[in-house]
């Protein structure tokens, strides 16, 4: 691992996921830190982590880390829960930019709950992995957690499938085994899945709730900008570059649709 070029506050912010899901976290940092300089990589060839082993996880964000340092950025941000429990705790002992993760909304799920009953939906690695299982521990005592994994889901939205049949009857099954639980409060526990959230909320319907990271990552970023001195002091809008580890012009399409503003997506 490379150490940073530099550290000066008008160097960009690196993020990056297995694919466009980690895209639904870009777009809250955009809003929220608008003058600062993103760079994303989508690491599509290698997409989904979800059924990838924890050792071939780590050497994928180690690259990708890497790569993005060598782009000068200043902070680095780990848009994609599976990759986040599987790695984030390696790379920061080898990387001292900060490196901002995502881990699902379990304790403010926990605490919104009123009949103490949450449902997760993850991706299957994410569910096995012994870091979000203690996560999960940590919450047990006062209130029931259940995972649902959702192997498929992740390869249809990076499809494109977004609206497909196959992608309605695979969250109905998912959701379903949830919604036989009684719960009434839903954690995203993937970046992929906010792209889906209108299509959930038609089937689970108004009473229960649903949370998102992407806000708290959000916020959590610029604590960590703020504490080290690293917050941008343009006042011009901040570019969006973007790397794809498998280019392709449906990808593109894909990308820029659910940015919604055209992406000129480039190849890693
Ligand atoms: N978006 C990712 C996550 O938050 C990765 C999904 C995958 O590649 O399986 O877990």
């Amino acid at each position: 691992m490379i150490n940073p070029i530099s550290n000066s506050n008008q160097a960009p912010i690196g993020i990056f996921d297995s694919g466009v899901g980690g895209l639904s976290i870009a777009k809250c940092i955009s809003q929220h830190l608008p003058n600062e300089q993103l760079i994303y990589i989508a690491d599509t060839k290698f997409a989904p982590y979800g059924d990838k082993s924890t050792t071939i996880i780590q050497q994928r964000v180690n690259y990708l880390a890497d790569r993005l340092i060598n782009l000068n950025c200043k902070a680095l941000v780990i848009a994609c829960n599976t990759a986040t429990v599987a790695a984030i705790d390696q790379l920061r002992e080898q990387v001292s930019i900060p490196i901002i993760g995502v881990e699902p909304a379990i304790k403010p799920a926990a605490k919104l709950s009123k009949i103490k009953k949450i449902g997760i939906l993850t991706t299957e690695s994410t569910a096995k992995n012994s870091r979000f299982i203690s996560l999960i521990q940590q919450h047990k005592q006062d209130t029931q957690i259940y995972i649902q994994p959702c192997p498929g889901l992740v390869e249809l939205i990076e499809q494109n499938q977004l609206s497909s049949k196959k992608c309605e009857t695979l969250l109905i099954k998912h959701l379903g085994e949830l919604l036989n639980k009684e719960i009434d409060t839903l954690v995203l526990g993937c970046t992929h899945y906010p792209f889906l959230i209108d299509k959930i909320k038609a089937i689970v319907g108004k009473q229960i709730q649903i949370m998102e990271t992407a806000l708290p990552v959000t916020q959590q970023l610029k604590r960590q900008l703020e504490k080290h001195d690293l917050i941008t002091t343009s006042q011009q809008l901040g570019t969006f570059c973007c790397y794809s580890s498998a280019f392709s012009t449906e990808q593109a399409l894909l990308m820029s649709q659910l940015w919604q503003k055209n992406i000129d997506l480039q190849s890693l």
